[in-house]
């Protein structure tokens, strides 16, 4: 597959024709996700180092399961026992990783714009993926969630309403989600969640706010419910947890009001009982896990896209 992509920071800056490649690539990687095959294997010789500052299951995960099944090495950097703890830069442990022959990086930071500000320095041969950098961008995750609406709803967006449910003032999910459904065209986007978390304008441009979840909700296609994200929130946001689920939490009731065929998602990890509950969580309607599974294809497809080339240059191999 080729694509203008030299990094991937945001999902912003993909026309809609590089996202749909994108998908259609994961779609096509999708049967060698969760199993392998020995004999597809474009990235043996490469390097990925995964350099999470903040925690991870899902992504750090599934781009280490990725790199290994296109034949990468993968490199885990336990960032609480790395050098960073020494004060180093993260320019400079970049550079030392690109001095060991790592091409392909996947970074996670709670400070927004981190990753974008490393694609300025780092070597010519380097790929950088935003693997979720404060409240800003989870490019990624835009693309596994576009992917499983797909698998469930066909490629046409037009004549979906996808309703997005709770914490929207510090999620970089649905941050990602919004570039992507207005980039494929998506019909109605509906966005709820109490005025004290609700998204800037700029990011909620072309979406209807609703005060309540339930208006949100009626015939929805597609419910993407966030996690309330305690770590970035100032207190007293909400009042108690009770109270977000009573008003704002998905309930099996609540999901009554969406089409009968919805799907319901969610990026995780899960607050159980507070944004979601667990009848619905692990209910029929529920694409969860394959969210999940997707996590994998998507993370090969943008991994080969960006393909990186072997590490022969200077500031590569550190002369
Ligand atoms: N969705 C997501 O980013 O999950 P993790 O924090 O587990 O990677």
């Amino acid at each position: 597959m080729t694509t203008p992509l030299r990094h991937l920071l945001a999902l912003d800056q993909l026309s809609r024709p590089t996202i749909e490649a994108l998908l259609d690539h994961a779609q096509a990687l999708r049967p060698m996700a969760l199993v392998g095959d020995p004999a597809h294997r474009p990235l043996a010789g490469r390097s990925l180092a995964n350099l999470f500052f903040e925690a991870s299951t899902r992504t750090r995960c599934s781009f280490q399961l990725a790199a290994v099944r296109l034949g990468a090495d993968v490199l885990n950097v336990d960032m609480a026992t790395s050098s960073a703890r020494k004060g180093e830069s993260m320019t400079d442990t970049l550079a030392t990783l690109e001095a060991m022959g790592v091409t392909l990086f996947s970074i996670r930071h709670s400070i927004d714009g981190v990753v974008a500000e490393l694609a300025n320095v780092c070597a010519p041969t380097t790929r950088l993926i935003n693997a979720g950098d404060g409240r800003s961008h989870h490019p990624t995750q835009g693309l596994l969630d576009m992917l499983t609406i797909r698998q469930n709803k066909g490629t046409d967006f037009s004549g979906l309403k996808v309703a997005i449910l709770g914490d929207l003032k510090h999620s970089r999910v649905a941050r990602s989600d919004l570039h992507a459904l207005r980039a494929l065209g998506t019909g109605e986007i509906a966005l709820a969640a109490p005025a004290a978390l609700l998204p800037d304008a700029a990011t909620a441009i072309g979406c209807r706010i609703f005060e309540n979840a339930d208006d949100a909700i009626r015939d929805a296609d597609v419910i993407i419910t966030l996690r309330l994200q305690r770590e970035r929130m100032d207190e007293g946001l909400v009042p108690s947890l009770e109270a977000f689920y009573n008003d704002w939490g998905l309930s099996p009731q609540r999901l009554l009001l969406a089409r009968k065929d919805a799907i319901v998602m969610h990026p995780g990890p899960m607050n159980r009982g507070v944004e979601i509950a667990d009848e619905v969580a692990d209910g029929p309607q529920s694409v969860i896990r394959e969210q999940v599974s997707n996590g994998v294809a998507v993370r090969m497809a943008v991994l080969e896209a960006l393909g990186g080339a072997p590490a022969t240059g200077r500031r590569a191999l550190g002369v």
